[in-house]
């Protein structure tokens, strides 16, 4: 009997490592051919880990990202900024669900991606941790946040995981709007009284450095790139996007009026990238430590905001189990 049982066992574990053997080939392959791996196919472990630990770091991201920006709701200066500023706020949070959705289809349920952030064991963007003092604001968020977003995000419609992949295509659209709307309130700022450019310059300069620092840290410093890109999930390294964002932004500062605070960027005709001057690793690290500015605040927001949606998710669990019942219910009846 125990002589049967380990050769079924024996036998288990070869077919298992069969299995990952041409799992592994396929997978293989699939990077070869700059294909998309899906949710049903084998994949190594580690690749997995490093997507449901980038597309939940970039989902709560999301989520803490509508808080600077909803708190000038009910402070917009008219009735269509309003309107412009509670769409935009609700396109994070499609954002966000469209993201744990996708990491989801690795395995991992929302309930605990979320459980993570709130016990303080997630990251999400270093950006959402500096405060929105002004009206303008939400214009340098728009234009520099999301400009920055979508410059990171482009690359990621081409990830090689097929759900983020695709999720990623719809964020892009909808960043594109945000970060119009963010030139436009800069535009309109930096074209009105003295005080009003001021505002938005003052924003612009405040806002400029985190948005570098949204890449991540140079490339010497970021352990996770090499193996990403070799994956395919990441087709740009940290600092030759944050490159490509600062040459984006030199042209469109212009056409505001507007300056950035930063008399190092040039263009290296050599290296053919965009250079700027030294960030503030330091505080990036202080921020990433839970150290900035506004990371308190954000989190007992969040954790505020979890608290008192505990209603919502028992009731839609409640609904969902009465729905089946029902349905079981009507099976029977019908054979
Ligand atoms: N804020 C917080 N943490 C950051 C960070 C940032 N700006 N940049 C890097 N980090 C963290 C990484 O997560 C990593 O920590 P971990 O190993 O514990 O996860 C560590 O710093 C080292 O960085 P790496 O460069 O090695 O990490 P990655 O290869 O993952 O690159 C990334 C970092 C470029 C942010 C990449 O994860 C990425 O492209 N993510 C998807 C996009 C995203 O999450 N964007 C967040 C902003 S969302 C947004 O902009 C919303 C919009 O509405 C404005």
């Amino acid at each position: 009997m125990v002589q049967n049982l380990q050769a079924v066992s024996d036998s288990q574990s070869e077919q298992v490592r069969e299995s990952a053997a041409s799992g592994q080939a396929y997978f293989d392959r699939i990077m070869a051919e700059d294909s998309r791996i899906e949710p049903r196919d084998w994949m190594p472990e580690a690749y997995r880990r490093t997507l449901v630990r980038q597309i939940s770091q970039h989902a709560h991201s999301e989520i803490i990202g509508m808080q600077p920006e909803a708190n000038w709701i009910t402070r917009a200066p008219s009735l269509k900024r309003k309107a412009i500023l509670m769409a935009k706020v609700q396109d994070e949070a499609g954002h966000g669900l469209y993201l744990y959705s996708a990491a989801e289809t690795l395995g991992t349920p929302r309930q605990k991606m979320t459980e993570d952030l709130i016990a303080g064991n997630a990251r999400y963007s270093s950006i959402f941790n500096y405060p929105a003092v002004s009206w303008a604001d939400m214009g340098a968020i728009g234009w520099l946040v999301d400009g920055a977003a979508i410059c990171n995000q482009v690359p990621l419609c081409r990830a090689s995981y097929g759900p983020y992949g695709r999720a990623m295509v719809r964020v892009c659209k909808e960043e594109s709007f945000h970060q119009r709307q963010g030139f436009e309130i800069l535009l309109e700022l930096a074209n009105g009284t003295p005080e009003q450019k001021q505002m938005a310059q003052d924003a612009v300069n405040r806002w400029y450095a985190p948005s570098l620092m949204m890449f991540g840290p140079p490339d010497d410093d970021s352990p996770n790139s090499k193996q990403s890109m070799a994956w395919n999930i990441k087709r740009f390294s940290n600092d030759e996007l944050r490159s490509r964002f600062v040459g984006m932004m030199v042209e469109q500062v212009e056409v505001l009026g507007l300056t950035l605070p930063d008399s190092e960027i040039r263009f290296n005709e050599e290296t053919k990238m965009w250079e700027h001057g030294p960030l503030d690793w330091n505080e990036f690290r202080e921020v990433l430590a839970g150290r900035g500015p506004c990371n308190a605040q954000r989190m007992e927001r969040r954790r505020e905001a979890h608290e008192n949606g505990a209603w919502v998710r028992e009731a839609a669990a409640e609904y969902a189990r009465k729905t089946a019942a029902w349905s079981a219910e009507a099976a029977g009846v019908a054979s």
